[in-house]
């Protein structure tokens, strides 16, 4: 089997008679009509497209990519990340159960936890998902999920996941983990024993921010068909056009995650250097708290995103974000240009002190998320804007 870098370019195109379009096509229509009876194009998997709800042509390719990378037996894709994550959790938690999660998640996530706890009755623990005994400790025989962060959103603290997914087996758990912030080329958590791999693929496989999607892929296919079933009953089905642009993204995902890693490197090493700086979190400082687990799970660097607390605190951030000139002041991340975000007064802005310690994001904590720009050009942003 080729290397993973050289599968996102080599996506599986379908053929065409005795030619075929080096790239998938883009199938936008959304309704087939039927060469056979109704009842054969309404026969489930495998069946002719009918209607874009229930498959496209273009969405499938996608989906066959990703799950190729992944080394999963299928995917699913969906309109959004939070698409993927509410139908697979959706999916495996339809009567209910109990649920164990890392506590530092995308927030999202976190809000989607909270409302399966006050709204749906799912029973929810939520551990330190560093401390392996604190998960098994919370595992119990009616855990149905446990769910995890390959690299925790904004601290990069990463998980040793073939512990967890050991335990979490152990339980007859299903584990299901967010590798949007790794990617299939740092880390293919299926390899570490995950049942269940998720993607904003909004993101770094997008990479530039024009299209939104989300793709759970399934280790084996047990799960597939509900999920799929899910994403159809919410409508939260990927747009031909949002997978099309997706597929072209992930053909230069290889070399842009080369450069975001990188550059979030070189930056990170800088940052720690600099007076203004109290703390850089990022995994692949020698001396962060997650190095060695990201060793050990990441191959071919430590990600994009990296974050850091101003010894000044709230006000510092505040000044440091309104300084900013090259790098976007913006949420998101996994784009090519580089997007700077102040949490404590943007995406956390609500969070008192306790609550903003609980999501382990200090007043004058700033994320980056490391573009593919020149690394000088973007240093010397930096570095006016802490000056
Ligand atoms: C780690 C992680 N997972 C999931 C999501 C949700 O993805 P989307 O915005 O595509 O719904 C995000 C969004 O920021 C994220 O950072």
């Amino acid at each position: 089997m080729t290397h993973p870098s050289t599968r996102t370019v080599h996506q599986p195109v379908p053929a065409t008679g005795g030619s075929a379009p080096l790239r998938v096509p883009l199938y936008q229509g959304h309704t087939f009509s039927f060469t056979d009876t109704m009842a054969e194009a309404f026969g489930g998997p495998g069946a002719p497209y009918v209607y874009a709800r229930y498959g496209n042509p273009t969405v499938d390719a996608l989906e066959e990519a990703v799950a190729d990378l992944e080394g999963g037996a299928g995917a699913i894709a969906s309109a959004s990340g939070m698409g993927a994550i509410t139908a697979t959790l959706w999916a495996l938690l339809d009567t209910g159960g109990h649920v164990v999660a890392q506590d530092r998640l995308y927030g999202g996530t976190q809000g989607l936890l909270d409302a399966l706890r006050t709204r749906w009755g799912v029973e929810v623990t939520q551990v330190d998902g560093e401390d392996p005994e604190a998960v098994r400790a919370a595992l119990r025989p009616d855990t149905r999920v446990l769910l995890l962060e390959t690299i925790a959103n904004p601290t990069g603290r990463v998980v040793d996941l073939p512990v967890l997914t050991a335990l979490a087996r152990a339980v007859g758990a299903t584990t299901v983990v967010d590798n949007t912030f790794a990617t299939p080329l740092l880390c293919r958590p299926i390899e570490h024993g995950a049942d269940i791999v998720i993607h904003s693929a909004t993101k770094y496989m997008g990479g530039h921010s024009d299209a939104m999607g989300g793709v759970a892929v399934f280790a084996d296919p047990g799960t597939l068909e509900a999920v799929r079933e899910r994403t159809a009953e919410f409508g939260a089905v990927l747009d031909p056009f949002a997978a099309w642009l997706v597929a072209r993204g992930l053909s230069t995902l290889a070399l842009r995650v080369e450069r975001h890693c990188a550059n979030a490197l070189e930056l990170a090493g800088r940052l720690a250097a600099h007076p203004a700086v109290a703390r850089v979190h990022y995994p692949g400082l020698p001396d962060d708290p997650g190095h060695a687990t990201a060793r050990r799970i990441l191959d071919g660097g430590f990600g994009g995103v990296l974050a850091f607390d101003l010894a000044g605190g709230l006000a510092a951030g505040r000044s440091f974000a309104s300084r900013i000139r090259l790098a976007a002041l913006a949420p998101s991340l996994g784009d090519v240009r580089t997007l700077v975000l102040h949490p404590a007064t943007t995406s956390h802005r609500e969070l008192d002190a306790e609550g903003l310690a609980r999501a382990g994001i200090s007043a004058g904590l700033i994320r980056v998320s490391a573009g593919i720009e020149d690394v000088e050009d973007l240093w010397k942003d930096l570095e006016q804007a802490l000056s």
